[in-house]
C-alpha cells in the first residue's frame, strides 16, 4: 500500500499468518518489530495504550510521518512486535491507506515494501521491482510525497527520537514543549530484544558501495563513480543526481531513495555522496545516507 512516506508491505496485524508471511516476502529476521497502522486514533489505542505525551502527538500529527511506541494491548500477536512489550502504531496520511485499513476493518501491520536491508520504494513500480509476484496486489498511489520513513518516537519516560524520519524534531519539541532527545544507534538498540536490522548500520543499501564525500572535498570525476549530490551539481564526468537544486530540505527527502536507485542503476561501480544540513528533514536524510554508507 502506498503511504505518504514509503510504500508498505501490508497485512492484518491481528493476523499472526499473515504477518508471517510479510517476513517471508522480505526476508526479514523475525526479531525486527513492524509498524502497526490504523485509520483513526481510536483505533490506535485498541493496539496501544496512550500516555498524556502520546495523545498530544497524535493529535498534533495524525495523520502523519510520526509512530509512537507505546505499551501495547494483547490483540496484538507477538509476532509483529517482535514479542515486545511495546508496539509501533501510526496513522499514514494517505487516502489509499486510509481507505484499505478502513475497508480491511483492521489495522494492518506494514514494513517498508523494500528487499531486507535495500533501498526503500517511493512508487509503485520499485515494489513491483523488488516483488514480482511475491505480493498479491500492488495499490498504485502515485510517487510518495515525504518520501523518507515516519519518525519513530518513544514518548515515555521521557520522549526519545528511536529513528529520525518525516516528523523533525523541531516539530516534536514544538508541540511538547520539552526536549526530544535523539537514540545514538546502540541506545536505539537497548529498546529492542537484539539489534534491530532497521536500526543496524547497513541498511537502506544500494547494490554498489557507498562512500560519503569528505567535506569540502572534491567529487570525483570519473565514469565509475556516481555521485549524489545535494543542491549544487558535481562538476565533471561521471553520472550524478541532484536533490533538490533549491536547497530545499523537503523536496531533496522525496527525492533521496529514487535518486539512489536510478545511480544504483548506471554502469558506475561505486557511489559517492554528500550529506545535506543536519537540520529539519536533513536529521532523517543523512540518517539513511550514513546507514547506506554502512556508517551508524
Ligand atoms: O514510514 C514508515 O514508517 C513506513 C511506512 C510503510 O509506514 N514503515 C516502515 O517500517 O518504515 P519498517 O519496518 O521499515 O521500520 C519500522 C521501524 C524499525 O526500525 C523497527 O525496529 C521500529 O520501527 N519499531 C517498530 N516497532 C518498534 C517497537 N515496539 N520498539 C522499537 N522500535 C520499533
Ligand atoms: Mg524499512
Amino acid at each position: 500500500m502506498p503511504t505518504e512516506t514509503v510504500y508498505g508491505l501490508a497485512a492484518d496485524a491481528l493476523d499472526a499468518q499473515a504477518v508471517l508471511r510479510i517476513f517471508a516476502a522480505k526476508g526479514r529476521p523475525r526479531f525486527d518489530p513492524l509498524i502497526v497502522h490504523v485509520a483513526e486514533v481510536e483505533q490506535a489505542w485498541t493496539v496501544a495504550q496512550p500516555s498524556d505525551r502520546a495523545r498530544r502527538l497524535a493529535a498534533r500529527f495524525w495523520p502523519g510521518p510520526l509512530t509512537l511506541v507505546l505499551p501495547r494491548r494483547a490483540v496484538i500477536p507477538d509476532v509483529v512486535t517482535s514479542g515486545l512489550e511495546t508496539v509501533g502504531v501510526r496513522i499514514p496520511d494517505h487516502p489509499l491507506a486510509l481507505a484499505l485499513i478502513r475497508a480491511s476493518g483492521r489495522p494492518l501491520a506494514a514494513p517498508s515494501a523494500n528487499l531486507f536491508g535495500r533501498i526503500s520504494p517511493t512508487t509503485a513500480e520499485h515494489v513491483r521491482e523488488q516483488f514480482a509476484s511475491a505480493v498479491a496486489r500492488v495499490l498504485d498511489g502515485g510517487p510518495c510525497r515525504v518520501g523518507v520513513e515516519s519518525t519513530v518516537v518513544r514518548p515515555d519516560p521521557s520522549p526519545l527520537i528511536l529513528r529520525p524520519g518525516g516528523v523533525t524534531r523541531e516539530q516534536l519539541e514544538a508541540s511538547l514543549a520539552e526536549p526530544v532527545a535523539i537514540a545514538e544507534r546502540d541506545a536505539r538498540a537497548d529498546h529492542l530484544p537484539r539489534e534491530a536490522p532497521g536500526l543496524l548500520a547497513s541498511h537502506y543499501a544500494p547494490r554498489m558501495p557507498l562512500s560519503l564525500r569528505e567535506d569540502g572535498a572534491p567529487w570525483p570525476s570519473d565514469p565509475t563513480v556516481a555521485r549524489l549530490a545535494f543542491s549544487q551539481a558535481p562538476p565533471g564526468a561521471g553520472p550524478s543526481e541532484v536533490l533538490s537544486p533549491t536547497g530545499d530540505l523537503g523536496i531533496a527527502a522525496a527525492r533521496l531513495f529514487a535518486a539512489l536507485r536510478r545511480l544504483d542503476a548506471t554502469t558506475a561501480t561505486r557511489m559517492v555522496a554528500e550529506l545535506v544540513p543536519e537540520t529539519g528533514l536533513g536529521q532523517a536524510i543523512n540518517d539513511r545516507l550514513r546507514r547506506a554508507a554502512g556508517l551508524g
